[in-house]
């Protein structure tokens, strides 16, 4: 069996989830399985350039970029939520399909230049990730990838990425 068909076979589809009309895609039995989770991590550490931090965003990206920033020897800067980092930070909202989210970074995250690839699990129409992208910059470094364990290719979120190397594991 190929890393893609392991990697599919253990996310698991929950209909209606977290309201009615969502197929809800759950990693949670793939980070069960030590050997297809240190596959994953392998896998994303392969295909990422040579990077100085691993931007991870929350919550379930963090669960991967973690891993791979050891793998890299990169740091690891948390991009989270709206009011959960302490100390100064940047904040990018953006559009939801219905109302909008926040999300930051603190403004001493990264080194003048750094070279940043960005993990999340799922790329979906890819409002998070560009937000992201968008405060990596503005806290001076500059983003070298995209990395997600899986791409809805169906909300078409890679378009958002023109100039940017975007690496899926999995496809929907
Ligand atoms: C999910 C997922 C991505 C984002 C993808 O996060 O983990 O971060 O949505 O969607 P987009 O491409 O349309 O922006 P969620 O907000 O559910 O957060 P969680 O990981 O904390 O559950």
């Amino acid at each position: 069996m190929s890393l893609q068909q392991r990697i599919s076979a253990l996310i698991r589809d929950v209909p209606d989830y977290p309201q009615p009309g969502v197929l809800f895609k759950d990693i949670t039995p793939l980070l069960h399985d030590a050997a297809v989770f240190q596959a994953v991590i392998s896998a994303i550490a392969e295909q990422a350039g040579p990077v100085d931090k691993v931007a991870g965003l929350e919550a379930r990206g963090f669960l991967l970029a973690a891993p791979v920033a050891l793998e890299l020897g990169a740091g690891l800067v948390p991009v989270r939520k709206s009011g959960k980092l302490p100390s100064e930070t940047y904040a990018e909202t953006y559009d939801l399909e219905y109302g909008t989210a926040t999300i930051e970074v603190h403004r001493d995250a990264f080194e003048p230049g750094d070279r940043v690839l960005i993990v999340d699990d799922v790329l979906a129409t890819g409002g998070t990730a560009e937000a992201a992208a968008s405060l990596v910059r503005r806290a001076g470094a500059e983003v070298h990838g995209l990395s997600v364990l899986m791409e809805l290719t169906f909300l078409n979120g890679r378009d958002r990425f023109v100039d940017l190397p975007v690496h899926s594991l999995v496809v929907v």
